[in-house]
């Protein structure tokens, strides 16, 4: 099976992926958990938590290399989801907790599934295998994987992802066009449910102008129509009219203006959309660019019921636009060397500038933020997490501005900060 090389942008989702895993692993599996699993155990109590990674749209799970970087094998999402619970289990090792972890794997090419299972014994899993959608009998860290549609499985991935103890990260990275409402709803609404979506805005932007034409044939309207499928209404097709009536009444703007107000009001839409799935869930996302041009090929859209996992995607995806500039400038800048044969690759990269890292809040800031939020009341520090879920800021710059007020007289705490205690006073702001 010919494999590719892993571009840019999937390089950075890559990147994403393995850090939001490893972060959602360390949340939920933190000190007090392990400490409450050890307390269960010694009391001959039962502790059966259970982590699965469900990788919806897996397609062969490896690539030929990165572009422009190195020509080795590199993994794709399958792997890095089963190396994340496996890192997991190790960490829980020496205390002996036993933890269940699970993969699910579905793809819907035969061919590729074909070379999916073949990526699965380059790696070493081939006896972990289990090709079977009866995801009960799957012994502790066995990886089902499935030559199916995968938008037909949700009754059955949710009903297995919500029972028992469970915890589950679901992986929804098609191509083309996006995921369809019903599919999407009943996944991101479950408590204990971490979601990643790649949104493909190259392609929504397409049939957006299809959606204006009357001069498209039966499949385009199709085409477009599954773009209706994934907003769940008819809505989204008067998003680009409305913008621009909006900015024609306004100034005399440019083209380019015109498409950026477009996209995002196309990618509000959709937050909009999840949100209105669950007014609970909080929604992180990122734009990734095209490896050659300044123009947006997807979002990855980020869910979580977590107030801390959210704050922590921030720094992920806060890191993210610096890893997308560094991965797009090597591969700039070994193109050229490719092209005029000047100098080998590992030099060039001694020339890279560093990647500019966009401002952030001052601890000022955000103590102002959270004083005028919290004048006067009482509250821990996992409800100040909680009520500032939606903004940008990093959990350790919240904690770092609740220090500052508490050295300013405005918060009265003792000893350290954890979530459920101590309470925090905050003075009148
Ligand atoms: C963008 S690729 C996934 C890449 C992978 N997540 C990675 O990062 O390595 C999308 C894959 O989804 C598969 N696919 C498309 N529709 C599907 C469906 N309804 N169910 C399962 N797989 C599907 C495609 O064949 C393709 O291999």
């Amino acid at each position: 099976m010919k494999l590719y090389s892993r571009d840019t942008q999937t390089q950075v989702k890559h990147m994403i992926l393995t850090q939001y895993l490893d972060t959602w692993c360390g949340i939920i599996f933190n000190p007090k958990m392990r400490y409450l699993a050890k307390q269960r155990l010694s009391s001959g109590q039962r502790f059966d938590p259970h982590f699965v990674y469900v990788d919806c749209f897996s397609s062969i799970g490896r690539y030929a290399g990165d572009k422009h970087r190195s020509s080795d094998m590199v993994e794709g999402s399958p792997i890095i989801g089963i190396r994340a619970l496996d890192r997991l289990v190790e960490s829980t090792r020496k205390d002996e907790i036993p933890i269940r972890v699970n993969s699910i794997l579905i793809e819907k090419d035969r061919k590729i599934y074909q070379g999916l299972l073949e990526t699965l014994s380059i790696y070493e899993y081939a006896n972990r295998v289990r090709e079977t959608n009866d995801f009960a009998c799957l012994r502790p860290g066995e990886i089902a994987v499935l030559n199916a549609d995968a938008t037909k499985l949700v009754e059955k991935l949710v009903g297995y992802t919500t029972s028992g103890f469970t915890w589950a990260f679901y992986l929804l990275d098609p191509y083309g066009a996006g995921i369809p409402y019903d599919f999407v709803c009943p996944i991101v609404r479950q408590e204990h449910h971490d979601v990643m979506i790649n949104f493909i805005y190259e392609d929504l932007s397409r049939k957006a102008g299809m959606a204006r034409s009357d001069k498209v044939g039966a499949q385009q309207r199709q085409q477009v129509e599954n773009w209706t499928a994934v907003f769940g209404n008819e809505e989204w097709k008067n998003t680009e009219q409305e913008v621009r009536q909006a900015m024609h009444q306004a100034t005399d703007s440019s083209d380019n203006e015109e498409s950026k107000r477009v996209e995002r009001a196309l990618v509000d839409r959709y937050n909009h959309v999840l949100r209105r799935m669950d007014p609970t869930l909080a929604v992180k996302l990122v734009d990734l660019q095209f490896p050659e041009k300044e123009r947006t090929m997807f979002y990855l859209f980020l869910t979580t019921h977590d107030p801390t996992g959210a704050l922590s995607l921030n720094k992920t995806l806060y890191n993210a636009k610096l890893w997308e500039q560094e991965i797009r400038s090597v591969r700039r800048l070994s193109k050229e060397m490719e092209e005029t044969g000047q100098m080998a690759f590992f030099s060039a990269q001694e020339h890279l500038a560093e990647p500019t890292a966009p401002p952030r809040p001052t601890n000022d800031v955000i103590a102002s933020d959270i004083l005028k939020r919290f004048s006067g009341k009482i509250a821990t520090r996992r409800e100040v997490y909680r009520e500032l879920v939606n903004e940008e800021y990093f959990p350790e710059e919240i904690d770092k501005a609740l220090g500052l007020l508490k050295k300013r007289n405005k918060a009265h705490f003792e000893g350290s900060l954890s979530h459920d205690k101590p309470p925090i006073q905050f003075s009148k702001s």
